[in-house]
């Protein structure tokens, strides 16, 4: 078990290629942005050909995540909830505080690797990538805006005018060049840069330690986090509630068969998105294995004495 954990760590140890010091609003010094698919990923899903990634689209759609003025008394951005240093997750958070300090009742998901996914959050109720942020914008809890607002409100910034001149030739500033470039910034977080890709680029090799580990992954782990993005993309519930609260799916497909299944998240970057699940229900990975290693799902998942005796068992033997 110990070996697995740590090429589950392993595998969280993963580079985002954006680079913080891009975080401030010095551009200038900038190195041309464009969009380059890792050799050993899928086809992009995202219409880039429609959307194509250029330096000042993603300067604008950057400015756009961390800027608080898309909420509606100016307070919360995209940033707040997706934190660089978390993979884009929101830190040691279980739920996120919105607008007013409200709460959401789902763990923010890391954001990285988006070009390749085809739905988006945990029920996969959005399949557009542009589209995806009219959601948090006017989500009561989260920034309670109106999308032709922030476009008014924007548009009485010359330096937003600027930018989006820069961006889209003109000054024009209309909700689809919002959602452009922050889709145009958010494809860019690419996360290819794992001790995992290296090996499978041939460029260095796993400890035997690694190894053992990954092999366990393959055989009970990789049919659901399918390489190279750690997700195969599809709805499922992993046995986490015999009755689950959040219907998940099923909000989306009304099916009940669907109650209890969410998106797959992806296993890159772990190390900095904690605490995990949708309801981020674990603080660590132990957490998690306790969970995945647990062959009594009744008695683990019904109560915390029970979960906790069963364990103590367990580890004894
Ligand atoms: C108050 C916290 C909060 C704010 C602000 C916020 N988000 Fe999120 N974000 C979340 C949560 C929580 C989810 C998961 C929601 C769900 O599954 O219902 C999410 C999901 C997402 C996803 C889907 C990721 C995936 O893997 O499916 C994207 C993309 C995203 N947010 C981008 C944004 C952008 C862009 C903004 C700003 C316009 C933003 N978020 C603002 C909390 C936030
Ligand atoms: C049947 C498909 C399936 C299998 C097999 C599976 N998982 Fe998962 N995994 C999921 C789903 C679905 C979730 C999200 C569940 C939720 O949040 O309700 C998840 C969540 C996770 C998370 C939390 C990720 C996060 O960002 O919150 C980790 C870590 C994880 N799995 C590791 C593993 C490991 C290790 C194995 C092998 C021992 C494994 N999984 C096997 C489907 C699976």
């Amino acid at each position: 078990m110990k070996k697995f954990i740590f090429v589950l760590i392993s595998i969280a140890f993963s580079a985002c290629e954006v680079d913080p010091s891009l975080v401030d609003d010095s551009v200038n010094e900038m190195e041309p942005v464009s969009f380059v698919k890792p050799p050993h990923f899928p086809d992009a899903i995202y219409n880039l050909q429609q959307n194509p990634v250029t330096t000042e689209g993603f300067i604008l759609g950057r400015k756009l995540f961390y800027d608080p003025i898309l909420s509606k008394d100016n307070s919360i951005s995209c940033g707040e909830c997706h934190q660089q240093y978390s993979a884009f997750a929101h830190g040691d958070h279980q739920f996120s505080h919105g607008i007013n300090g409200l709460i959401g009742t789902r763990n923010s998901p890391p954001l990285f690797n988006l070009a390749f996914q085809k739905d988006f959050m945990w029920d996969g109720g959005v399949n557009n990538l542009e589209v995806q942020p009219l959601l948090p914008i006017t989500n009561p809890v989260e920034m309670d805006e109106d999308i032709n607002n922030v476009v008014a409100k924007l548009d009485k910034l010359p330096t937003y005018r600027q930018l989006f001149k820069s961006a889209f030739g003109d000054e024009t500033i209309n909700s689809q060049r919002v959602l452009r470039a922050l889709s145009q910034f958010m494809v860019m977080m690419i996360s290819a840069n794992a001790k995992y890709d290296k090996v499978k680029l041939g460029k260095e090799t796993f400890s035997t330690a690694e190894q053992s580990g990954y092999n366990v992954f393959v055989q009970k782990c990789s049919a659901c986090h399918q390489e190279p993005l750690f997700t195969d993309l599809s709805f499922r519930n992993n046995g986490l509630d015999l009755f689950p609260k959040d219907p998940g799916r099923a909000m989306i497909t009304f099916d009940p068969s669907d109650s209890g299944k969410v998106k797959v998240p992806s296993l890159r970057n772990l190390k900095y998105t904690y605490p995990y699940m949708h309801d981020g229900r674990f603080q660590n990975l132990q957490e998690v294995i306790m969970h995945y290693n647990c062959r009594c799902t009744t008695l683990c998942h019904v109560g915390s004495s029970a979960f906790k005796w069963h364990h103590i068992i367990k580890y004894r033997n």
